[in-house]
């Protein structure tokens, strides 16, 4: 897919995310569940199932948000440490997770001293992707396992033109009334940020890790990346 002109890359597109999430953090979750008929829900339910950690685990959740991942791994009992830059969505969070602002792609963690890690929605979001798998590798122990978690295009030719008319069309209008127009219509967008699965797996395993696996959910709008440490 080629990326749209209009998108911003490089330090303006960090300032620019940054930016958008501290001003629609308070009504993110409750337009997050509305968009996706609570689907998220479920789909980070099953990530934290997919890691297979023992209970006790430490999982660094990255790009964290409002904390629905920290969540989800407390209830599995593990013991989740949340990152993220944008400080708004930081102070609308609702998990008792230790958090901290950081950049993702530089993160404040000793080498091969985590059990897990997991990142939501998120890698459209970042500015690059292959500095982000390369600090996670870092930070992870050598067997410790990763869940990332993020949209996806349908491949069903059927199911793909609804996908569009519902993120191209709806999204935006649905976004502009409830929270923020130009964040709203920005988010749909940023799908085209993603490269093909393919690519996205060799630069997961070019950066040191194995038993990679794709997984889509259904009806095809979301896609988990897992793996381990080798
Ligand atoms: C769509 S939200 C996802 C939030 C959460 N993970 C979830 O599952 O709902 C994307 C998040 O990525 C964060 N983000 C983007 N780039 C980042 C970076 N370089 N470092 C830290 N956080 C980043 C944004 O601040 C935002 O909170």
């Amino acid at each position: 897919m080629d990326l749209d002109p209009d998108l911003p890359t490089g330090d303006e597109k960090a300032e620019k995310v940054q930016g958008m999430f501290d001003r629609i953090a308070p009504k993110y979750d409750f337009v997050n569940r509305i968009m996706t008929f609570r689907l998220d829900v479920r789909w980070r339910k099953k990530t934290v199932e997919a890691l297979q950690l023992d209970e006790g685990s430490v999982v660094i959740d990255l790009a964290c948000g409002t904390g629905d991942f920290c969540c989800e791994l407390e209830k599995a009992n593990m013991i989740p440490l949340g990152f993220d830059f944008s400080m708004g969505m930081l102070e609308a969070g609702r998990s008792s997770s230790p958090l901290s602002q950081s950049d993702v792609l530089n993160l404040p963690i000793k080498e091969s001293s985590v059990d897990g890690a997991t990142c939501g929605f998120a890698l459209r979001n970042l500015t690059e992707l292959e500095p982000f798998f390369d600090e996670v590798c870092r930070v992870l122990r050598p067997g410790g396992k990763f869940g990332f978690l993020d949209v996806a295009e349908p491949e069903n030719k059927f199911l793909n033109w609804g996908h569009h008319i519902y993120f191209d069309r709806i999204v935006p209008r649905v976004g502009a009334l409830l929270s923020d127009k130009s964040a709203y219509s920005y988010l749909p967008k940023s799908v085209s940020y993603l490269p093909p699965y393919e690519t996205i797996i060799q630069m997961i395993q070019e950066a040191g890790f194995r038993n990679i696996n794709r997984k889509s959910f259904a009806p095809g709008s979301a896609q988990l990346f897992t793996g381990e440490k080798i």
